[in-house]
């Protein structure tokens, strides 16, 4: 008997359930990886333009909308607490980020900017 005749209408959609599975499995593993950059490409992607690649701020857009130095003892004195929340909420030109990363990777980047060599 040839083989498409063995395979009834159930067999085949139990493979297609199973094939369906295997993608979506396949997209949340690429979801893991997403959700696990370094911080330092989180930082790249969403803070570097107006704060510098250094922290600096001394970008256009940062000059304009006076971004302050990520690594001034004026931000360094804050609390993870305090750098938290305004990453989260956002403040005057400093845009929240609430929607755009999570929380997790927030206090990742809280400990990035602390990292920031400091400039001499
Ligand atoms: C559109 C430009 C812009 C982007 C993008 C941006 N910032 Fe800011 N940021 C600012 C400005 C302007 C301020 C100063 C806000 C104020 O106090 O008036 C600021 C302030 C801050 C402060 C607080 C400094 C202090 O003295 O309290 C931290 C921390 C900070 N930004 C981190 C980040 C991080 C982390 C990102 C990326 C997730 C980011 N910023 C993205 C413009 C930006």
């Amino acid at each position: 008997m040839p083989l498409p005749q063995m395979i009834g209408e159930n067999m085949r959609q139990q493979i297609l359930r199973f094939l369906a599975a295997s993608i979506l499995t396949c997209l949340a593993t690429t979801g893991v990886t997403r959700a696990e950059m370094p911080p330092a490409n989180i930082y790249k992607a969403n803070c570097d333009l107006c704060h510098g690649a250094d922290g600096s701020g001394d970008t256009g857009p940062g000059k304009a909308f006076h971004a302050k130095d990520l690594r001034s003892d004026e931000v360094r004195n804050q609390s993870d607490a305090a750098l938290t929340e305004v990453i989260t909420k956002g403040r005057g030109k400093m845009p929240a980020f609430a929607n755009k990363i999570k929380p997790a990777d927030i206090q990742k980047l809280v400990a990035y900017i602390r990292s920031l060599p400091v400039k001499k």
